[in-house]
């Protein structure tokens, strides 16, 4: 079964625009499953642009206010229940994309991570490879692996760094998923082109 998560290590990384060009790639499901935030573009609706053979699934939580969802959940006056965040049953590929990074809170006691230990399904790691990413990288990948779940790699976006890229994936032993460079201009046909040219799809299979 081909279902993963796709976290980062922060918000902003590109996680929106690797999910979508993994759920093109896959022809996958995509599942945001808190959205923070509903001013311009949810993540759900990027992914509904840039990834026209993805099936969008509604988001458990739409949520108003652009911050943690804990927060955010917090100021709508919503409870966020474990219930409604159990994995949507799909027939075929899924990608579940996470808030925030590895230790964003959906409520106080409920970290993402915790959140992905609980579907127990690989994740991979959205890295930007500017300064100060192999720390927040490796961070990100040490979250993961001691709550038990398989880190499936690393996908790097920005301008290539390969002695950081390297030192990441070496380090933690984790596969180098590739690395997507800044698409100028972003649309469904550059994104699948990049994706095709640049993502080892095939180390996820
Ligand atoms: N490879 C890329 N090429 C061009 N723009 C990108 C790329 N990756 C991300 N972006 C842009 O950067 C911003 C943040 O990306 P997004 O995927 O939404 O991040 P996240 O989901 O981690 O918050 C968005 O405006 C998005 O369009
Ligand atoms: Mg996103």
């Amino acid at each position: 079964m081909t279902r993963f998560i796709v976290t980062g290590t922060d918000t902003d990384v590109g996680k929106t625009v690797f999910a979508a060009g993994l759920s093109q790639a896959l022809k996958a499901s995509y599942w945001k499953p808190a959205q923070a935030g509903l001013e311009g573009e949810t993540d759900s609706q990027a992914v509904a642009r840039l990834a026209p053979e993805a099936t969008v699934l509604p988001e458990a939580y739409r949520l108003e206010t652009p911050c943690s969802p804990h927060e955010a959940a917090r100021v709508d006056g919503v409870q966020i229940d474990d219930a409604a965040l159990a994995l949507p049953q799909v027939d075929g590929p899924l990608v579940v994309e996470g808030a925030g990074g590895v230790l964003v809170p959906y409520r106080e006691d409920l970290l993402a991570a915790d959140l992905f230990a609980r579907w127990s399904l690989p994740a991979i790691v959205v890295a930007r490879t500017t300064l100060g990413t192999i720390s927040h990288t490796l961070l990100s990948i040490e979250a993961l692996t001691t709550r038990g779940l398989p880190v499936a790699g690393v996908a790097f976006i920005g301008e290539e760094e390969p002695v950081a890229e390297g030192a990441i994936t070496r380090i933690a032993e984790v596969p180098h998923l590739g690395r997507l460079p800044r698409l100028a201009p972003l649309d469904a046909d550059t994104l699948a082109a990049a994706f095709a040219t640049h993502i080892r799809v095939d180390l996820l299979s």
